[in-house]
């Protein structure tokens, strides 16, 4: 119990600090869902640690009704969690959460279906997953990362490093800006799609001119494709 006080005291101090909109210690207290979210969790967790599994389930499942944040009581997460605004907020039963992390309304730190075990995210200190991010699978996202809104991160992330996009990609990495000049290395599955089917046109030009005997015109459809994809900006 002191220690849940303690705790308490600290993360109301913690959104004063990072939530410019947060005016009183009294509001904090009484208007944040996020932390209300939190206070359910650290005592559904201390069940699922001694044994409770079911009250602990059954606690985490009240704490969502109430607050439409979903946090499953086997999570580790450690001290001053923000989850700001916090509706639409997944924490998965392996998922990891270091200190002074926050968290915008609709993120899931979640699996990605296909693994057993440790199947969900481990967030180090000090990182912001900006609002309806998804970062799913057994990877992790390393200190003070930002990951920007909406983008859908499935690989492990370097610490200091900016991600944006669907599949995310590093834009900034230790304050510098990160130039992606191949495009594969976005791993955009249209673009994969698009390389094959002008290798296969291209293959299949071959076959033509052998057969007709005649000599190619124009430049492979493969360059042209890789001319155009060098003419994008692919920094997003
Ligand atoms: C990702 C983020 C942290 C980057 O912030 P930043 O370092 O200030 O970067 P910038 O705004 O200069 O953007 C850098 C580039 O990334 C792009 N970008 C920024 N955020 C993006 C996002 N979420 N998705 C896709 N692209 C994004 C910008 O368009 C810009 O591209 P450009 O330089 O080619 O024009 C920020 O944009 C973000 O998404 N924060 C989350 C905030 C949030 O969820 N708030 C909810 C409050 S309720």
């Amino acid at each position: 119990m002191p220690h849940l006080l303690a705790h308490i005291r600290e993360d109301v101090a913690t959104v004063l600090e990072r939530d410019p909109a947060a005016k009183s210690r009294a509001e904090v207290f009484l208007c944040y869902a996020g932390l209300h979210a939190v206070w359910f969790y650290r005592i559904n967790h201390w069940f699922w640690n001694h044994g409770f599994l079911l009250v602990a389930r059954w606690l985490s499942q009240v704490a969502r009704f109430l607050t439409g944040i979903e946090i499953h009581p086997g999570a580790k997460i450690g001290r001053r969690l923000f989850i700001d605004h916090g509706l639409g907020v997944v924490i998965g039963e392996t998922a990891a959460v270091g200190n002074d992390v926050t968290l915008y309304q609709g993120v899931t730190l979640g699996g990605t279906g296909k693994e057993q075990g440790k199947r969900h995210p481990s967030i180090e200190d000090g990182v912001v997953i900006g609002g309806g991010a998804k970062v799913l699978g057994n990877i992790t996202v390393g200190r003070n990362c930002r990951i920007g809104a909406g983008s859908v991160v499935l690989r492990n992330v370097p610490e200091d490093s900016t991600v944006v996009g669907v599949p995310g990609h590093i834009i900034f990495r230790e304050g510098k800006r990160v130039v992606i000049t191949d495009p594969k290395q976005i791993n955009d599955p249209l673009s994969e799609a698009l390389a094959a089917v002008a290798t296969e046109v291209d293959r299949l030009r071959d076959r033509v001119q052998k057969l007709e005997g005649s000599e190619s015109l124009s430049q492979p459809l493969s360059a042209s494709i890789q001319g155009i994809m060098e003419e994008i900006d692919f920094q997003i």
